[in-house]
Parts: structure tokens; C-alpha cells; sequence
């Protein structure tokens, strides 16, 4: 197996490894599962593998989540189907970690290409242990205990009707992360705050807040600089995909976005995306 970082932030490209065989080989998985760890995104080119291959190694990482709105293949249950061919509409051109809205956001996600457009539709992915680590000492020391509120239904629900928006909201209540949690493998600090993100929830203090004004234009500021921190090149590796890609990220220390800028070319992906646990 040759891994060759592709960025000083982040990503590696992965070569001389066939992902069914990964899936079947403890040893190789390991090496996988540690070069994840370090570089957080894992690019493997022409993978010739099929669905129940993609499935059984993207399950060497923990069981998989469906998604309430996105469809999985009928046949092979936690493989999200992303596929884009009769609507310019997307939902993944944000600066966003996979399922900040669930109570459990995913640990990562195993990316197949089925089919992509000859030019365009790339993903960026983001280190966010840098994005926290490069914030100003004062920035760090303001956020270090701070919560913020992620929700589905304002960012899937926005195309609903009300009803099924507000179903939606109901299903998937939001829920409470911290600002900057912790990894659980690396122990290291992430900026955790995303497109899913509303709001802070305890940012209003009598240290911080005297009068109207602190709070609210205030919080807005700054909730607005962490989320533009996800938007700095240096962090960043962008990815132009080939069918037969694969790419493995952890969601815990990354934030990706997928351009749409391809239509009305179709794009196709199948995503595996691993249970993960609650943020401390
Ligand atoms: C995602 O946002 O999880 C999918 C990324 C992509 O389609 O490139």
C-alpha cells in the first residue's frame, strides 16, 4: 500500500489496494483505519468494487445510518444513493459535517463515485483541527465553552411544504454539540460548527452580555466567523472525481462541500455513512 498526502492540511492519496480485499484483511483495514486518523481523507482511485463490497468495508468502521430525506439503495440498507440528474437543486454545496443534527453525528463516510461529469462536481474537504488550532487565543479562549444548536429541518426541510418541514423538525428534533469538541481517537480540538448549525445556545452571559446588542448582532458575528473559518484554502484539499473513486473522511475532525456547478450533467454518488458517536 503506498499513501501519499496530497496537502500539507489534509487528505492522502491511497494506492495498490483493492477495498473488497481491505474489507476481508484485518491488517490492511488497520493500516487504513491509522492512515485515517492522520491524514482524515483517504482518496482511492478505480475501485472496481460492487455495492456489497463498498458496504462490508464502509461496516469495518461501525454499523451505518440511513438519512430520513435522502433514499438508500433498496437492496443494500445505510448506502445513501446521491444522485443528481434532474434538478440543478443540492443540498451538500455547504461547508458541513455529515449529520450535525443528529443527537450522534456520523464517525465518516466511505464515498463511491458511480458516475460524475467529465468537468466540475468536485468535493472540497476541511481540516478543522487546523481551523480551530489557527484561531486567535482570544477567539479560542471565548468559544471554549460554548454550545451551538444543529437542525435538519432548516437546511432539508427549506424546500418542503410548512407540514412536512415541520414533520421533519418533529422526527428530528435539534440538538446540542459543543463549539470545539474533542476527537475521541487523536484527543485533538475541532472547530465543530457547520451549516447546520442555528445558533449558539449559551452565549449569553452577564460576562458577555450587557445589553441587547452584545447579544445578538454579537452572537450572529462571531457563530458567522467560525462557520467562514471552514472557507480558508490552507485547510483545505479539493477533489475531481473519476467513476470508480472512493473516498473515506472522518466526519469528526472534517467539514466537505460538493460544488454544483455541473448541470444538467448527471452525477451519482453512493455514500456508506458510519454511526459515530455523541461529541464531548
Ligand atoms: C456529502 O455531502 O456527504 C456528499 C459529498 C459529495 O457528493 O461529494
Amino acid at each position: 500500500m503506498n499513501i501519499r498526502p496530497i496537502t500539507p492540511a489534509i487528505g492522502a492519496q491511497v494506492d495498490g489496494v483493492h477495498l473488497g480485499e481491505a474489507a476481508r484483511n484485518p491488517d490492511t483495514f488497520a493500516q487504513i483505519r491509522t492512515a485515517l486518523l492522520k491524514h482524515k481523507v483517504l482518496f482511492f482511485r478505480g475501485q472496481d468494487i460492487t455495492r456489497a463490497e463498498h458496504v462490508a468495508f464502509a461496516t469495518c468502521f461501525g454499523p451505518l445510518e440511513d438519512h430520513p430525506v435522502v433514499g438508500s439503495d433498496p437492496e443494500h440498507p445505510g448506502l445513501v444513493r446521491i444522485y443528481r440528474s434532474d434538478s440543478k437543486h443540492s443540498y451538500e454545496n455547504t461547508y458541513h459535517c455529515d449529520g450535525l443534527w443528529r443527537p450522534a453525528p456520523a464517525m465518516g463516510a466511505v464515498l463511491r463515485c458511480i458516475e460524475c461529469p467529465e468537468i466540475g462536481g468536485d468535493t472540497i474537504w476541511v481540516n478543522m483541527v487546523q481551523a480551530h488550532e489557527e484561531l486567535p487565543e482570544e477567539i479560542k479562549q471565548k468559544i471554549a465553552n460554548l454550545r451551538a444548536k444543529a437542525s435538519i429541518e432548516h437546511s432539508f426541510g427549506a424546500v418542503m411544504t410548512p407540514e412536512a418541514r415541520r414533520k421533519l423538525g418533529q422526527d428530528h428534533p435539534p440538538q446540542e454539540h459543543p463549539v470545539v469538541r474533542t476527537h475521541p481517537e487523536t484527543g485533538e480540538k475541532v472547530l465543530y460548527v457547520g451549516s447546520f448549525t442555528t445558533h449558539f445556545a449559551n452565549y449569553s452571559t452577564p460576562d458577555n452580555v450587557r445589553h441587547g446588542i452584545d447579544k445578538t448582532p454579537g452572537a450572529a458575528l462571531l457563530l458567522n466567523y467560525l462557520l467562514s473559518r471552514a472557507t480558508i484554502p490552507e485547510y483545505q484539499v479539493r477533489w475531481s472525481w473519476q467513476p470508480g473513486d472512493v473516498v473515506v473522511w472522518d466526519n469528526r475532525s472534517t467539514q466537505h462541500y460538493a460544488l454544483n456547478d455541473y448541470w444538467p450533467a448527471p452525477r451519482k454518488m453512493e455514500r456508506a455513512g458510519i454511526v459515530g458517536d455523541v461529541p464531548y
